[in-house]
């Protein structure tokens, strides 16, 4: 939202930032104004308890106001928490994920990308001692009014020196162009020897490219585990991606298997424009047929004597590197 002027003038004039406090000073605001001057204040992740007589935020004051001074707007607390509904981790996976973790009370969690805490809340749940780190302060201060938390961090994970001291790194982390991959990368430095790894990706991470090879072959080493989630998985947040679960030791346990990739399933939509599988088999068998009986013809031909002379043109075109050529690119 575009904040009003009378709303920018009050926080530029008319404030006392003492640290983490930012105090209104100056005659009484009216209480509607009081009220939309709280609004921008709790969206930059302020909160005032009635007895500081004061806003307290997660980081210094200063830090937090900075932007919304520097370009008159703000994402309010209100759009947050409509915005939030379309990334948060719904039930049914949070319940897929800590059902993989294998969560033990009194564990250590790191959830580096929290949100609001939908997995963290599920996990503190359970017993777990849940830190918490969240780069949007208004996100960061609805997780610490929660109390989930034993300790939630305003910062980029990515920036945050790692620490092996982790049981468990649960997580669904941003996925804009494979920020996922490295968040996840970057996370799996957090646990401890033992320790495990769960994360929410994007179905990306199951795509054999260029950007993703560093990634899988990590994965692989560390004999991780990767699910498919269902089809619009995420459907209730607002988005439609694909999506996977993935689960990697900090240490290639002793009986790991080789990580299966999941490929993705056909919708009955696609089943039906496509065929029936068998159908499709036995047309391509008669279309080599044909294309055999077709070279026995041409064979068959620049045997006499009369064709010899178009030998030239066929040589090297009609045999074993057009074979070859063609067995490579349909491996079954
Ligand atoms: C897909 S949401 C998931 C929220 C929460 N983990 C959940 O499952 O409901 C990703 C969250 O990561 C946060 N985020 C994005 N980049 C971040 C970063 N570099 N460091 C920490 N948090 C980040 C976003 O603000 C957002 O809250």
């Amino acid at each position: 939202m575009r904040i009003p002027t009378d709303v920018l003038a009050v926080l530029s004039d008319r404030t006392k930032i003492d640290g983490h406090r930012m105090a209104l000073v100056g005659p009484r605001l009216t209480p509607a104004l009081h009220q939309r001057v709280n609004e921008v204040l709790e969206a930059a992740g302020g909160r005032w308890p009635k007895t500081e007589g004061a806003h307290l935020f997660p980081v210094h004051a200063a830090e937090a106001l900075a932007p919304v001074l520097a370009t008159g707007e703000v994402v309010t607390l209100g759009e947050k928490r409509t915005l939030a509904q379309y990334f948060p981790t719904p039930d049914p996976v949070v319940g897929r994920l800590i059902a993989l973790t294998d969560l033990e009370l009194g564990m250590t969690v790191l959830e580096p990308s929290a949100g609001s805490g939908a997995i963290a809340t599920a996990a503190a749940a359970r017993g777990a001692i849940v830190d918490c780190i969240e780069r949007d302060p208004g996100y960061a201060t609805v997780l610490s009014d929660t109390h989930v938390a034993r300790r939630v961090q305003v910062a980029d994970f990515l920036t945050i020196p790692a620490e092996p001291r982790f049981d468990r790194v649960l997580m669904n982390p941003p996925f804009t162009r494979g920020t996922d991959m490295a968040h996840v990368t970057h996370a799996l430095r957090f646990l401890k020897p033992n320790g495990l790894l769960v994360s929410v990706m994007s179905w990306t991470v199951t795509e054999q490219t260029g950007s993703t090879t560093a990634f899988r072959k990590l994965v692989e080493q560390r004999g991780g585990l990767v699910e498919a989630l269902p089809a619009r998985a995420f459907s209730q947040s607002g988005t439609t991606v694909d999506t996977v679960l993935v689960t990697i030791p900090a240490t290639r346990p002793a009986d790991a298997q080789p990580t299966i990739w999941p490929v993705r399933d056909l919708s009955a939509q696609d089943v039906e424009e496509l065929g029936n599988p068998a159908d499709i088999a036995a047309e391509i068998v008669a279309d080599l047929r044909k294309a055999v009986a077709a070279f026995e013809e041409v064979a068959a031909a620049l045997t006499k004597p009369c064709a010899h002379h178009r030998a030239r043109r066929y040589r090297g075109q009609l045999t074993m590197p057009l074979l070859e050529n063609r067995q490579e690119q349909c491996r079954l």
